[in-house]
């Protein structure tokens, strides 16, 4: 059974497989390599990808997107009348994926590599191997992403030795790192990053400004608005890659209005954004102890690093040149790909060893001489160290006679104890002594798959405790896992022959949503007409229809986006169904005549009277 790699991005996910010596992406039902991370729900009919993206804006409160940002938090999800963790949304995703890659392979797929930001926490990482297990999926291994990345540009590289400087700007995250690579090992030494910043921070921002422009409370607006406002604005940012001047044009309920906007005017908006983008690259370079003279290569990685004024910051802030080695958008897919290929010990790629590195650092809590009650953190184990890692403390008694040690263990790094998470907690027996007398021994081992064990000798004793940390701890055992899927396998993830047709329609209800007048009445008789072929269950007229819809909406796009009324949107009078050419092919196909058009259209105009009525 082949394993796949996934790349579980916030916005965008992509599903990869190795095969005949190379990463290839695999692609959805559409056709496409990017599969939108929203899931949205009907019923018990959940919606993957494009379709619930654009759900996104008909269907606000049935349809969920982002929820990478809230993996390992308490966070719930309310899909119309269902709740759901970020766990359980993705997934949704990975199971979607995974049938793409069904579908492709023409084989089951039981196992995935899966990236996540190297900047993940334990939890966050323990969130992701559950949606895989929730998504039938076997998990063994999550990937950084950088490594990934670097995975990718290595094998499409030369074999040089070579340190890089990974810049990945997605959707939602910031990632930094710095990668080296020799003798086919490829080692993390520093990561560093804002898990707040990314490109969907540029569209609220130019979402913001247009209602400012325009005198509008962001905030007021209902979510179909808003909905649409960042879509239209993450449409101009990608106008704005392509041109130096771009028009941003909403078209909402409440909202129909245009703003012409300059590439120039748009660095000024995002400028708060472009200077947090330096302090990630100024700490990795410091945590990784390489000059600027080290770096061989600067890797650019991320959807928003296709605008030009990221790669202009970069290159500025470096002072050289970065490169995007292939599109910024597949690369980390294609290194999980790699990575599968190298879990399936397939012979045509060679062994490279991906290091991992601890992306917190690991400590216990020590007594605050100058303020008791509130302990320190004394690490351990250093972010950015190499794994797997053992380091060992020394640390005595802090009161008189105590009769045990209380060793509590944590991650982060804040000063005080309890500024990071807490992991577990271990007591050890001391002889009571005064205090400083009595000596304890700590010793922390950390291994890639995030197991941490720590043993506590008492010198004087030599008793010896031990606490193993998992970081999949919480993950649910066995048995909760299995209700869990249970409870999920109840929705349905849309079934894939239908794909195409249910897109369609999701596109044509976010089009009624965002026109008005006689466009809208043009749309609602499309959407009308093409229902009426689906119920007629017959492919050829289905297949025709669609063909219809599908150019009808990319004229009703096009007329949005520029504002105006094309010549065959005019008026939907009564010949106005003559523009489109149908084939007189009667009954026997159900594609329906000039005839039956004709009185479709009559049928709709009459319901709709009736209707307004
Ligand atoms: N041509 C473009 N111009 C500007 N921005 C773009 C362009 N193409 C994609 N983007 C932006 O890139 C982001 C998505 O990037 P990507 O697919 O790499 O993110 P992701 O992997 O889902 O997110 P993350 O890595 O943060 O989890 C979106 O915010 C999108 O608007
Ligand atoms: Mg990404």
């Amino acid at each position: 059974m082949a394993i796949i790699g996934i790349d579980l991005g916030t916005t965008n996910s992509l599903v990869t497989v190795w095969k005949n010596g190379q990463s290839i992406l695999i692609p959805n039902t559409f056709g496409h390599f990017l599969t939108p991370s929203v899931v949205s729900i009907d019923h018990e009919t959940i919606y993957v990808g494009e379709i619930a993206k654009e759900r996104l804006i008909t269907h606000p409160k049935e349809t969920a997107g982002i929820f990478k940002r809230f993996m390992g938090s308490d966070k719930i999800y309310t899909l119309g009348k269902r709740r759901f963790r970020p766990e359980e949304l993705s997934a949704f995703i990975l199971k979607k994926l995974k049938e793409d890659a069904e579908a492709f392979l023409k084989e089951p797929v039981a196992e995935a590599v899966v990236s996540v930001p190297a900047y993940f926490n334990d939890a966050q990482r323990s969130a992701t191997k559950r949606a895989g297990e929730l998504a039938g999926l076997k998990v063994e291994r999550l990937v950084n992403e950088p490594s990934a990345a670097a995975l990718a540009c290595q094998l499409m590289n030369a074999e040089e030795d070579a340190n890089l400087l990974v810049f990945d700007f997605g959707g939602g995250t910031l990632d930094v790192s710095l990668v080296e690579c020799f003798d086919n090992v490829i080692n993390v030494l520093a990561v560093s990053g804002d898990n707040r910043l990314g490109g969907s921070d540029f569209d609220r921002l130019l979402a913001r400004y247009f209602c400012q422009e325009k005198r509008l409370d962001f905030e007021a607006l209902n979510e179909n608005t808003k909905g649409v406002l960042l879509q239209s604005a993450e449409k101009c940012k990608f106008d704005l890659t392509d041109a130096e001047t771009a028009k941003m044009t909403v078209s909402a309920e409440e909202l129909h209005d245009t703003l012409p906007i300059s590439r120039e005017q748009f660095i000024e908006i995002a400028a708060p954004l472009f200077t947090r983008l330096t302090e990630p690259i100024k700490k990795v370079l410091i945590d990784g102890s390489l000059s600027l003279d080290e770096i061989d290569q600067v890797v650019l990685v991320g959807g928003s690093c296709k605008m030009p004024v990221v790669k202009l910051y970069v290159n500025y802030v470096l002072g050289k040149e970065a490169d995007s080695i292939g599109s910024p958008d597949t690369i980390v897919a294609l290194g999980t790909g790699a990575y599968a290929g190298i879990k399936a010990r397939h012979q045509d790629i060679r062994d490279i060893l991906l290091t991992d590195i601890c992306p917190f650092s690991l400590g216990v809590n020590i007594v605050n001489p100058l303020e008791h009650s509130r302990d320190l953190m004394s690490v351990l184990i250093e972010r950015n160290t190499t794994l797997p890692a053992s380091r060992t403390g020394i640390y005595c008694t802090a009161s008189d006679f105590q009769s045990k040690i209380e060793l509590k263990v944590y991650q982060g790094e804040g000063r005080y104890a309890d500024e990071n998470s807490f992991l577990g907690k271990l007591d050890l027996p001391v002889p009571r002594k005064p205090k400083g007398q009595e000596t304890v021994d700590v010793r922390f081992t950390y291994d890639i798959n995030g197991i941490l064990v720590v043993e506590a000798t008492a010198l004087s004793t030599k008793n010896t405790k031990s606490l193993l940390l998992i970081s999949d701890s919480n993950t649910m055992d066995k048995h909760e896992i299995e209700k869990k899927v249970a409870a999920l396998q109840k929705y349905k993830i849309h079934p894939k022959d239908k794909d195409e047709n249910r897109l369609l329609l999701a596109r044509g209800d976010r089009l009624f949503t965002q026109t008005v007048g006689e466009l809208r009445k043009a749309v609602e008789f499309e959407l009308f007409l093409f229902s009426h072929a689906l119920e007629s269950q017959k492919t050829h007229a289905i297949s025709k229809a669609r063909e219809r819809f599908s150019y009808f909406l990319d004229q009703v796009s096009w007329e949005l986006e520029n504002g105006g009324f094309g010549p065959s949107l005019t008026n939907p009078d009564e010949n106005w169904y003559q523009t489109f050419k149908t084939e007189d092919t009667g009954d026997k196909t159900g594609i329906p005549s000039e005839e039956d058009l004709k009185n479709l259209f009559l049928n709709w105009q009459l319901n709709r009277k009736k209707r307004d009525d």
